[in-house]
């Protein structure tokens, strides 16, 4: 007989032993690996089926002056009966040398580059290399690459107080390879522990839970200790390190930042509690213990990163009015799509980020009201809508599941995030949320701490809430929603009422120029931002020093806005946002801000272009790998 798909593969093992203060309750097996088709991983090196990764112990040390980071990794791996060899991943690293639990070498190699994925290490793990019986575990000694992918170390003019330095890493995607050894891939969950030693007074913190107070080295460092006894995919371990302090915003919630940072952070989150309790209503316990949030110096290459009880932010999302904070709803929903259900494929990337994106929806509107959460909604589906005319509606790139012929790296955020959104939000309209809600729960309890398919996403749609009506498999259309292109019929259409007013203005504008400064006054930042996005294309030099004028546009403390008038400003080639435009590239390192602006000065050929290889010759360095690579090949850059 055969077993129906997704068929798994389970390597029963007890997660190694680690105590965690906050009284965890156990999580007593590490996930089963999937082995069906869209669960392949195409960037790692590993063959989990013969040998896994079940819990990594990591003891290193942060050496700010060799920008790298070095020690060992112990890895408990799971063999199936006869494995010869365990295949890690790497990206740059330097291996002294590999042991066995009683300190035998173990031989092992490294296999020749691969672009974009890095190099294997193969380790002999056979009975013959001396170690015998079932081995459990080995020991890499290693060191990482000064310019690892993951890590971004800044220089103390980088950071709000400018006096130390400041390092942190970003795993996701592939990344974290670059500075740990293991088997690299989000359908290979591992629990793990660490070991962190830094330089005084610099604290460490980690996507973990502290399990004691740092102790001094008596040479100058301190050592910080941490564990997750969850198994996560490794993307999700993270460390960062630099003058931080901490403040609680609630029970179990509190911000880490620089001093200098601290109040306005600390003011900015505090709804933080409110949408851990929304959340928690609609989807189930949060199941991680503490949730924490590292505010990061400006340079950070994202908006945020869900690392687990530790969610990293850039400082951009602190806009004094509360109003960026969908961006905290985005990573704090990631505790559940995402780090409790995870794609163990890449091309599945929608069903972390296009399922968090709908729970953002949902937290805000508990949080913030009706009104904020249908005006984002409108502007996700307008964004959607827009890409869509742009790529063309039978473009392979606007699918959610990235089909076999693209690069699932390379995929379309807005069809990844926005489309992904409007397909849960299409099925809670059809189906109504007193059904959807509760069977968007029961599929996060059903496969936590596991990865997941588009594939056992439907299914579970059709056996759960489906139960084979037929009227509303067809009026759901499923699969025309994850592996079809383009807007499907049935999509959940905004609430035209959400901008009616801002849409007014912006005609407005266009017809005649007329501004009404007192109307911009009362707007909301979605509303602000709706109105800077349908701007006439061309602006002339006085339209727009009037548009500055009369909105105050330079002087925004929303980045959000501030990012949509540099961009006008830069497209219509105005020369006095350039100071601004440059000052803002030299401390932002949020590719969704950086790209955009590079793009916009080499859209403007002859005049933009010098203007951007001036800037970005200075701003390079400041910038991490991603925002790096990706600026790279805007403007020809070798890497
Ligand atoms: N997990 C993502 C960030 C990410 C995605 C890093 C893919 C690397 C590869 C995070 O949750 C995210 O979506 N961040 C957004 C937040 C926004 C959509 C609210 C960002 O950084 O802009
Ligand atoms: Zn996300």
């Amino acid at each position: 007989m055969r077993l129906l798909a997704p068929f798994v593969l389970c390597l029963a093992a007890a997660t190694a032993a680690c105590t965690t203060p906050g009284g965890l309750e156990r999580e007593p097996m590490v996930a089963p690996i999937l082995t069906s088709a869209e669960a392949r991983d195409e960037f790692t090196f590993a063959r989990a089926e013969v040998a896994r990764v079940t819990h990594l112990a990591l003891d290193l040390e942060l050496d700010f002056a060799r920008k790298s980071v070095g020690g060992t990794a112990r890895l408990d791996i799971e063999a199936a009966p006869g494995a010869e060899e365990i295949v890690l991943d790497s990206n740059g690293l330097q291996v002294a040398r590999i042991t066995a639990p009683d300190g035998t070498p173990l031989p092992f190699s490294m296999g020749t580059p691969v672009a974009g994925k890095g190099e294997p290490i193969t380790v002999d793990i056979s009975p013959s290399t001396g170690s015998a019986q079932g081995l459990r575990s080995i020991t890499v000694h290693y060191t990482a690459a000064p310019e690892a992918d993951a890590l971004q170390w800044l220089a103390p003019e980088q950071t709000a107080g400018g006096t130390h330095p400041f390092m942190f890493s970003q795993g996701q995607a592939i990344n974290n390879r670059s500075w740990i050894p293991t088997q690299d891939s989000p359908g290979i969950r591992q629990t793990w522990e660490a070991r962190i030693t830094a330089p005084k007074p610099l604290e460490v913190v980690m996507s973990g839970l502290r399990l004691s107070a740092p102790r001094d080295l008596g040479d100058g460092r301190r050592v910080f200790e941490f564990a997750m006894d969850r198994s996560v995919p490794p993307y999700l371990i993270a460390v960062a390190a630099g003058n931080l302090a901490f403040r609680d915003i609630g029970q179990s919630t509190g911000v880490w930042s620089e001093p200098e940072t601290l109040d306005r952070a600390a003011a900015e989150l505090t709804d933080t509690p409110a949408m851990i309790d929304a959340a928690e209503d609609l989807y189930g316990a949060y199941r991680w213990g503490r949730y924490d949030l590292l505010v990061l110096p400006p340079a950070f290459p994202y908006g945020g990163m869900e690392n687990p009880t530790l969610t990293f932010l850039t400082p951009t999302f602190i806009a004094g009015d509360r109003s960026l904070t969908g961006l905290v709803a985005h990573e704090l929903a990631h505790s559940w799509s995402g780090n409790l259900v995870t794609y163990a494929s890449w091309r599945d990337g929608w069903l972390n980020e296009g399922v968090t994106s709908y729970l953002e929806s949902r937290i805000s509107e508990v949080v913030f009201g009706e009104t904020r959460a249908a005006q984002e909604r409108a502007l996700s589906f307008a964004a959607v809508e827009e890409a869509v005319a742009q790529m063309g509606a039978e473009a392979a790139g606007s699918a959610l599941r990235t089909p076999a012929e693209l690069d699932p790296m390379e995929y379309d955020s807005t069809i990844t995030y926005d489309k992904g959104a409007l397909f849960l939000h299409t099925v809670e309209r059809i189906v109504g949320r007193e059904r959807f809600d509760p069977w968007l729960r029961s599929w996060f309890d059903a496969h936590a701490f596991q990865p997941a398919t588009s594939q056992m996403f439907l299914a579970d749609l059709r056996q759960n809430l489906v139960r084979g009506d037929a009227a509303l498999e067809e009026r759901l259309r499923l699969d025309e929603w994850v592996y079809g292109t383009g807007i499907p019929a049935n999509a959940a259409r905004p609430d035209p009422a959400a901008f009616v007013a801002v849409d007014a203005a912006s005609s407005a504008y266009a017809a005649n120029r007329s501004l009404d400064a007192q109307a911009w006054g009362r707007w909301s930042a979605a509303e602000r931002m709706r109105f800077l996005q349908t701007l006439p294309d061309a602006l002339t030099a006085a339209e727009l020093a009037q548009l500055d004028q009369t909105l105050g546009l330079s002087g925004t403390g929303n980045a959000e806005v501030q990012f949509l008038w540099l961009e006008a400003a830069l497209r219509n080639r105005y020369e006095p946002a350039v100071p601004q435009a440059e000052a803002f590239l030299m401390s932002v390192g949020r590719n969704k801000f950086v790209q955009p602006l590079f793009q916009a000065l080499v859209d403007q050929g002859d005049w933009g272009t010098p203007i951007a290889r001036r800037i970005y010759a200075e701003a390079r360095p400041r910038y991490h790998s991603f925002t790096r690579g990706r600026v790279d090949a805007l403007l020809g850059v070798e890497g």
